[in-house]
């Protein structure tokens, strides 16, 4: 039997710098009573000129170290659809900042979904006796890459970074990554993206001033899927257990929109307060948000060790993701404010 990876540490950062909807709504045509009623969201935090996700990524990782009480691990992988350049990936920069270089570091690029497949990716490291320990980090800075004047997309995102600890156990003890689902349908690539940056623009000939370099997103196409298919997969996950939605006490979401949580608590037949929710204090913080809501759970005593725990993810791709896991007996370091 393979062995288990097991959650040991969790630690977040997001950058200090709070947007709330009414900075949004003296810049744009919007309003604070459209954002809240439309997505849930209240405020979010937005990193200053010079601060990358690189930056974000190596706070959170430390602060994940710190509540593992360790100063090491054998890989670090970071999940982002931000990375700090095209090339090269931004985890070995990661690894190096926090001491670590040397270990196998690279990034997974799975945009809203990127923190569950970077579990799974590193889970399966583990299980496979590559690695005995790993970090796994989410981070994304989605306000470089909005189109400020685009009101469609600036009111929903924030930027931010949340990071695990991964170490080799058992797959009974409190922490351990019971099971994974994981899926994808290209035919969904032109509903979350950014259209220049990469070989496909770039070798069709279009020049630097005409490259479209900003985030595009069919928000009413991805309600619909979104919904879709974190119910679809928390649903897969669940079989592969054996747990019955009645069985979870915690389903934590990517943070996408407070009606979209709703309406997939509902589909699964799921109580609304045992849906974690924080899009309200942060938006939607890409790959980071999976593990900055957990953080915020923990910290406010609603997650308790060996509690059964469904996370689910949806994004562009589009790609989805659920993990089932037990609840660790851990203190997470940082948190959201
Ligand atoms: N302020 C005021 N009005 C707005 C704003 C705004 N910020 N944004 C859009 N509107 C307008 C639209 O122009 C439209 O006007 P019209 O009816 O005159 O055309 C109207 O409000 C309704 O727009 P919709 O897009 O239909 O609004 P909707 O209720 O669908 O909300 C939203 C939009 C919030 C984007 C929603 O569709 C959503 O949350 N979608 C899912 C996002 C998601 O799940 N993302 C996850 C993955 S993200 C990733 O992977 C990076």
């Amino acid at each position: 039997m393979t062995r288990a990876a097991v959650i040991c540490g969790l630690g977040t950062w997001v950058p200090p710098r709070v947007v709330t909807n009414d900075m949004l709504a003296a810049e744009l045509d919007t309003s604070d009573e459209w954002i809240r009623t439309r997505t849930g969201i209240t405020r979010r935090h937005v990193v200053n000129p010079g601060v990358s996700t690189g930056h974000l990524a190596t706070e959170a990782g430390r602060r994940a170290l710190e509540s593992a009480g360790v100063t090491g691990v054998d890989v670090v992988v970071v999940a982002t659809s931000t990375p700090d350049r095209p090339c090269p990936a931004t985890a070995p920069v990661v690894a190096s900042r926090l001491g670590l270089s040397g270990v196998a570091a690279f990034d997974v690029a799975a945009v809203c979904t990127g923190f569950v497949y970077g579990l799974a990716t590193a889970a399966g490291l583990i299980g496979t006796s590559v690695a005995k320990t790993a970090l796994v980090i989410g981070a994304d800075t989605f306000s470089t890459i909005l189109d400020p004047g685009d009101r469609t997309t600036r009111v929903i995102f924030g930027d931010g970074a949340g990071a695990v600890v991964l170490r080799a156990g058992d797959h009974e003890e409190a922490g351990a990554l019971r099971g994974f689902d994981l899926g994808s349908d290209g035919r969904g690539v032109d509903l979350i993206t950014v259209p220049a940056g990469g070989s496909e623009q770039r070798g069709s000939g279009v020049t630097a001033e005409e490259a479209d370099t900003y985030f595009h997103m069919d928000g009413p196409q991805v309600f619909a899927r979104a919904v879709r298919h974190m119910t679809s997969s928390v649903r897969s996950v669940l079989k592969d257990v054996a747990w019955d939605a009645e069985d979870i006490d915690h389903v934590v979401p990517h943070q996408a929109n407070v009606r979209i949580l709703d309406a997939c608590a509902r589909e699964l037949g799921v109580s609304a307060d045992r849906v974690v929710k924080n899009v309200d204090r942060v938006g939607n913080t890409v790959a980071a948000s999976i593990p900055l809501a957990l953080a915020d759970a923990s910290a406010d005593g609603r997650l308790e060790a060996g509690q059964r725990v469904v996370l689910t993810g949806f994004g562009g791709g589009l790609s989805w993701g659920s993990a089932a896991l037990t609840w660790p007996g851990i203190t997470a370091v940082g948190g959201e404010r």
